[in-house]
């Protein structure tokens, strides 16, 4: 069994990244990408690189080189299904909003959508592979969809969840920590491992590629966002102890990460995990392990997720309380709205709770981001819904340069860390700002001792 034809079914933060990576790096390898939605189809088809829809450094550098050779995106999604040894799915699998577990467990219309589209229009055997982050058995559903085809296509599913993060999609992409791959434990299985073992060794170290049997590699997949979910709400609860205390959360951090059996990463105090994933992967684990009735699991994941839905509404509390206790009629300087730097998702941002929150209190906000488009910034409020979209264009207003942002404001809030706040001219922003001039580091970037020189009242996350 050898993979010379891949089709990927979503052009997204995933399926987009992932598969230049890997048309990049195994040139004799056709990969299309095919989507529903034309749009982003044609962005990545765009003449200019710089307007492909998913941001991310370096990425236009890899499409630029394999795009037209052996890396098409397409709407074409049937002649790409059809033509494919190996058919990537990685579709997005957000949390249900309807019916049984609404708001807990994942919507997975769009993988069966998708298993159904493939039995349909297969005329030849495939390897089906889980792009997508899925809840634990999964592959069984898969498996009885793809079983009553009724034309003899022989079907062999994989897990091959993806661990890359955005920002950094290309490094992690090009070195991976590990790659991750699961089938089922007969022959036809392992030989199905082995052919995409066989694609990814191109470039990936053979002690790199984790085979498990197909749930222990759905199951991981939910365990690492988790663990490391659950790093971020663990620093953050104790931020809030490091602010009634003086002891500071940077300090605290740096003392516990060098312990190597912790470790340093992921310990970074901040208003709060955003992000397309975190969230909704942990409420699919608790609703799972509610689904069989191990609540105590249960209730141990999803403190994380209360942690952190605190951490949003303090920091906005933290605002309103420091300019005493009201905002109304008042504007705050947002720098950055997308949920980590490097991006332009904005997906579970913590900057659209913590707007929201203060928009409630009636304030005026200002908003720069350096790459996340306008459009999406009322996008993300009106999905809401706490106000109406008129509304929120009335109340918050977006610039397109920080100075602009800053001008007349009573206080700032640092909501990504984007690395150009800190090449700011901090002295110009304050001459412009009202007094007392606040800034509300939801990060902890900034040069704080320089602030207060200039003049600044700063409050940070736990420091
Ligand atoms: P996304 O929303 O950016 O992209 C999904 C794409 O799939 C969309 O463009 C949508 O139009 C398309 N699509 C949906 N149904 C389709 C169908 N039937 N036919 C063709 N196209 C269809 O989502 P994403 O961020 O790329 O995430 C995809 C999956 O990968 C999710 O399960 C997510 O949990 C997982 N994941 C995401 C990340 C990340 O960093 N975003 C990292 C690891 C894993
Ligand atoms: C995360 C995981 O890191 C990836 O391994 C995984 O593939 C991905 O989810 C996914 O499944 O979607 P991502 O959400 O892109 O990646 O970005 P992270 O770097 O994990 O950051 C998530 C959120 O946590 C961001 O809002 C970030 O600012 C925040 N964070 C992260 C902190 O507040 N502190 C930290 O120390 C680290």
């Amino acid at each position: 069994m050898i993979i010379k034809k891949i089709c990927c079914i979503g052009a997204g933060y995933v399926g987009g990244p992932t598969m230049s990576v890997i048309a990049n790096q195994c040139p004799d390898i056709k990969v299309t990408v095919v989507d529903l939605n034309e749009a982003r189809i044609a962005a990545w088809n765009d003449a200019d690189i710089n307007n492909i829809p998913v941001y991310e450094p370096g990425l236009g550098d890899i499409v630029n080189e394999a795009r037209g050779r052996n890396l098409f995106f397409s709407t074409d999604v049937e002649k790409a299904i059809d033509e494919a040894d190996a058919i990537f799915i990685s579709v997005n699998t957000p949390t249900k909003t309807y019916g049984a577990g609404k708001g807990q467990a994942a919507d997975l219309k769009w993988i069966e959508l998708c298993a159904r589209q493939i039995a349909r229009v297969s005329t030849s055997d495939k390897i089906i592979i889980e792009k997508s982050t899925l809840p634990v058995r999964t592959a069984s559903t898969l498996k009885e969809i793809l079983k009553h085809t009724g034309n003899g296509v022989k079907f062999h599913i994989l897990s091959n969840p993806e661990f890359l993060a955005e920002g950094t999609a290309v490094q992690d992409l090009l070195a991976p920590d590990r790659v991750l791959i699961g089938g089922e434990q007969t022959d036809e299985g392992i030989k199905s491992i082995n052919a995409l073992v066989e694609v990814y060794a191109r470039w990936v170290p053979l002690e790199k590629i984790l085979t498990t049997n197909i749930w222990s590699s759905e199951l991981s997949k939910l365990t690492a966002n988790a663990f490391l979910a659950q790093r971020v709400s663990s620093i953050n609860s104790l931020s809030e102890l490091c602010e009634y205390t003086e002891a500071d959360i940077n300090e605290v951090a740096k003392a516990i990460g060098t312990d190597s059996r912790i470790g340093s990463k992921f310990l970074k105090a901040s208003v709060g995990f955003g992000g397309s994933c975190f969230q909704k992967d942990i409420l699919n684990l608790v609703y799972i392990a509610r689904s069989y009735g191990l609540n105590q699991v249960a209730d141990y994941w999803e403190q994380v997720i209360i942690m952190n839905d605190h951490q949003k509404l303090r920091f906005a509390n933290k605002i309103i309380k420091n300019l005493y206790n009201t905002v109304n009629g008042k504007k705050i300087a947002f720098l950055g709205w997308a949920f980590k730097k490097d991006t332009n998702d904005t997906r579970e941002s913590a900057a659209i709770y913590v707007a929201d929150h203060l928009l409630y209190e009636q304030a005026e906000i200002s908003v720069y981001d350096p790459k996340v488009p306008e459009q999406q910034i009322y996008v993300d409020l009106d999905y809401l819904a706490t106000r109406s979209s008129s509304e929120n264009k009335q109340l918050l207003k977006i610039e397109n340069d920080p100075y602009d942002t800053c001008k007349n404001a009573h206080a700032i809030a640092v909501l990504t860390e984007w690395d150009e706040f800190n090449d700011y001219d901090w002295q110009r922003i304050f001459d412009n700002m009202l007094k007392p001039a606040h800034v509300f580091d939801g990060r902890n970037i900034l040069d704080k001792t320089k602030l207060k020189q200039i003049g600044f009242l700063v409050n940070g996350v736990g420091s």
